[in-house]
């Protein structure tokens, strides 16, 4: 059967393909540990699970206008002028079914086919497939340093006369950093400058440790109203723990919104209206519920980041935001996919490739799980690679022996 080249190359999901192993292998009882996971493991918040159930209840579920329940757009607009110092109108807000429709309609929006989207890596495995899907050409930038933040040297100079649009995701997935207020700024200057769009991802905004805040683009743009580069994307499934309810949306100069609205529409109507009256709720009665979600995320990292350092060769840099970490295994095994294969198949733990995100040589491990999970799983991973650990080990209601001198 032939189907169109362009969807036949596309990469399947690396995150979802191993959710899928991980159930099944669940399913078949084996005593497995998830730490490629990529949503919070609390239920939705309370508010938000009432207001889907009264509209369930009464029966009527239809089509909601295309960019959104009016209060809805609303409520983000009045958020967004609120947290970024923005006047922002109710037009300038488009919801969509989960953030990632939002990222492929502002994409289909903005490129012409060769078109060139830049991006700094590590990146969000789906970024480089969904520029790819609307005609554009991907252009990953690698810190020099081998650490998580490009100079803006660098990113200037991956730029080119087919550049038309820049991604910055911060606080990121998958490294956990928080970008500096320094390269944000300046990032949204280059653009302004150069006259591209910027789509700043920031779904994982509020997720950050210590203390620390993520500095928003939005903050930094010079431009405004109709003139306004910078496409905010976010919504309720990292923050609220509510991905299954895919609401998220873009915020951008209304010009934008009306086109990528358009995009929407004729693709896929709206987001769903149990979704949209459930995200609401949450926006306006649970900004307690990301708070304490955030300190649960901050003493998971703390435990992970403690619990590495055990491991002799592996390096890490602590995550200052999200629920993800990449440590660095390459001292141990240089390419990441037989290493995640090989520590699923002998402990039971998921890991994801630190390849999909372009970062060979790193796993990238979540602490989005139970705290238990996170210090058997290392425990585990720990007895599998450190040859001076014991050569017996327990899990799963037996005893596992060590054979192997080295991993891969
Ligand atoms: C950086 C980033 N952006 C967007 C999304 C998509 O979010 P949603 O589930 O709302 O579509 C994800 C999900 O993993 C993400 O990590």
């Amino acid at each position: 059967m032939r189907l169109a080249k362009l969807a036949e190359s596309l990469a399947d999901s690396a995150t979802l393909r191993l959710n899928a192993t991980a159930a099944r292998l669940k399913a078949e009882g084996e005593p497995v540990i998830h730490l490629g996971g990529g949503e919070p493991e609390s239920p939705a918040p309370a508010a938000a699970v009432r207001a889907a159930r009264e509209l369930l209840d009464k029966g009527t579920v239809k089509y909601t206008a295309t960019p959104g329940i009016p209060m809805l757009r609303q409520t983000i607009a009045s958020q967004v002028e609120q947290e970024f110092g923005r006047p922002t109108k109710q037009a300038e807000v488009l919801v969509t079914a989960g953030a990632k429709p939002a990222i492929y309609a502002a994409l289909v929006a903005v490129l012409d086919p060769g078109d060139e989207v830049v991006f700094p890596s590590p990146f969000w495995v789906s970024y480089p497939e969904m520029v790819r899907l609307a005609g554009g050409v991907p252009v990953p930038v690698t810190a020099v340093d081998g650490g998580f933040e490009p100079r803006i040297e660098d990113i200037e100079a991956a730029l080119t006369d087919r550049t038309r649009m820049m991604i910055l995701n911060s606080p990121n997935n998958p490294s956990g950093a928080v970008y500096s207020e320094g390269l944000v700024a300046a990032v949204v200057e280059l653009c302004e400058r150069r006259g591209l769009f910027l789509l700043a991802d920031e779904i994982y905004r509020r997720l950050v440790f210590d203390g620390r805040t993520a500095p928003g683009a939005l903050c930094y743009s010079r431009e405004s109203g109709d003139e306004g580069r910078v496409i905010l994307v976010d919504g309720v499934s990292k923050m609220f723990g509510m991905t299954g309810f895919r609401v998220g949306w873009a915020v951008a100069s209304r010009r934008v919104i009306e086109v990528m609205g358009n995009i929407i529409g004729q693709t896929m109507s709206c987001a769903s209206a149990v979704g949209q009256v459930a995200a609401l709720a949450a926006l306006r009665e649970e900004s307690s519920y990301v708070e304490e979600l955030r300190r649960d995320l901050q003493g998971r990292r703390d435990l992970l980041v403690r619990e590495l350092a055990t491991i002799p060769g592996v390096r890490l840099t602590p995550p200052a935001g999200t629920f993800y970490s990449m440590p660095d295994f390459s001292a141990i095994a240089p390419a990441s996919e037989p290493l995640s294969a090989f520590l699923l198949q002998h402990t039971r733990v998921v890991t994801v490739p630190g390849k999909d995100f372009g970062c060979e040589g790193h796993l990238r491990i979540s602490y989005c799980g139970p705290a238990a999970d996170v210090v058997e799983g290392i425990r585990r991973i720990r007895w599998a690679l450190d040859q001076s650990s014991p050569q017996e080990i327990e899990f799963g209601g037996r005893v596992h022996v060590r054979d192997w001198d080295a991993p891969v």
